[in-house]
């Protein structure tokens, strides 16, 4: 672990070499394999960050308000609940949500800690300031770290809500997603909490509006990723040359976010000493959005060995939150 250079309350679990090689060895990965497919960890560079939370600010991306206004609603029932110290929050990125649980806990006067953890330096160096000004009795310290890999790395200290909101659970495969919880269940201790938002399956047109908006702004963002290649691994990505296209499949419950080539291309990627192509109209997939039930996350989370102490949902039933105790 190594504190960051500027700020005293980010510490950095990454290590970037083990980041780095990952990294390249998913983009190895998906840029040969059909149809082409890249880890969403690609989309959220600094300029990422900003397009997100631009997105969340879209007339149609509904998920951000609605579990707003769900946790507005749920957060005290949640402090109650989970009667923990520490609250521990996974994909923090702006924490902008978090603070109506920072608020619930810091009333029932347990909380004493909060880690935000996150992958992007930038959303955390953002975000960590104004946490540690806005709530000065609470021990504030942001992880740089990639939850997929590093949750050991959460501090094994006091009672723990770990939390992870904004429907980001959506963003992995069923298998990553069953790993994930089953990592996240061996960190905690018995009666230690978890706290999840997933956004429900609806009708096509809302959940495709939200993720293909008019303003293009979602476009842009999943298009990021082939600047961030071209960035980090010097590839020549033509990124105006690829339209950005959502799908709704309906059987794996999850939009798909894809870019597609508007004619054939050949793309250099030196770092990787790899050239490829795509073909006119061939797509690549940059992000997963899973849209869950109430029984589905529910019976995933007992497989991984938590029960379910309190479900609620904004007050039109578009998104949910699961407390889940571990067992
Ligand atoms: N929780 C916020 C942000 C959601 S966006 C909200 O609900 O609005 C998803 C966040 O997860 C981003 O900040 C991104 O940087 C972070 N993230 C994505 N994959 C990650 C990973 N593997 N490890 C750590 N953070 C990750
Ligand atoms: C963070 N994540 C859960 C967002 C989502 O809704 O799947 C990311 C996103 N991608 C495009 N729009 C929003």
């Amino acid at each position: 672990m190594t504190s960051h250079g500027t700020l005293p309350s980010l510490d950095v679990h990454l290590d970037e070499a083990a980041a780095d090689a990952a990294l390249r060895e998913d983009a190895r990965r998906g840029l040969t394999s059909t149809p082409k497919v890249l880890r969403p960890q690609w989309l959220y560079d600094a300029r990422g960050s900003e397009l997100f939370e631009q997105i969340t600010a879209l007339p149609e991306y509904y998920p951000f308000t609605a579990e707003r206004e769900a946790l507005a609603d749920g957060a005290d029932d949640v402090a109650r609940l989970s009667g923990a110290d520490t609250f521990v929050e996974l994909g923090s990125g702006s924490s902008t949500k978090s603070t109506l649980l920072l608020d619930a806990m810091s009333r029932t006067g347990t909380l004493r800690r909060y880690i935000p953890v996150d992958v992007s330096a930038a959303a955390l160096e953002e975000a960590v300031p104004a946490l540690v000004a806005g709530y000065p009795d609470l021990d504030v310290r942001g992880v740089v770290a990639d939850f997929t890999a590093n949750l050991h790395s959460i501090p094994r200290v006091g009672s723990r809500l770990v939390v992870l909101l904004g429907g980001t659970i959506g963003n992995f495969e069923p298998e990553q997603r069953r790993d994930f919880l089953a990592a996240l269940a061996d960190t905690l201790d018995a009666g230690e909490h978890f706290l999840v938002g997933t956004d429900l399956i609806k009708d096509e047109a809302t959940l495709v509006a939200a993720y293909d908006d008019a303003a293009g702004v979602t476009a842009e963002f999943e298009r990021n990723a082939l600047t961030v290649l071209n960035r980090v691994l010097g590839a020549d990505f033509d990124v105006d040359g690829f339209s950005y296209v959502a799908a709704w499949v309906p059987q794996s419950s999850r939009i798909e976010m894809r870019v597609r080539a508007d004619r054939p291309m050949t793309v250099s990627v030196p770092a990787l000493d790899l050239t490829v192509s795509f073909a006119e109209g061939e797509e690549m997939r940059t992000e997963i959005s899973t849209k869950f039930t109430r029984e589905g996350i529910a019976s995933e989370l007992d497989a991984a060995g938590f029960d379910v102490a309190h479900w609620f949902t904004d007050p039109a039933g578009r998104f949910g939150l699961t407390l889940a105790r571990r067992r």
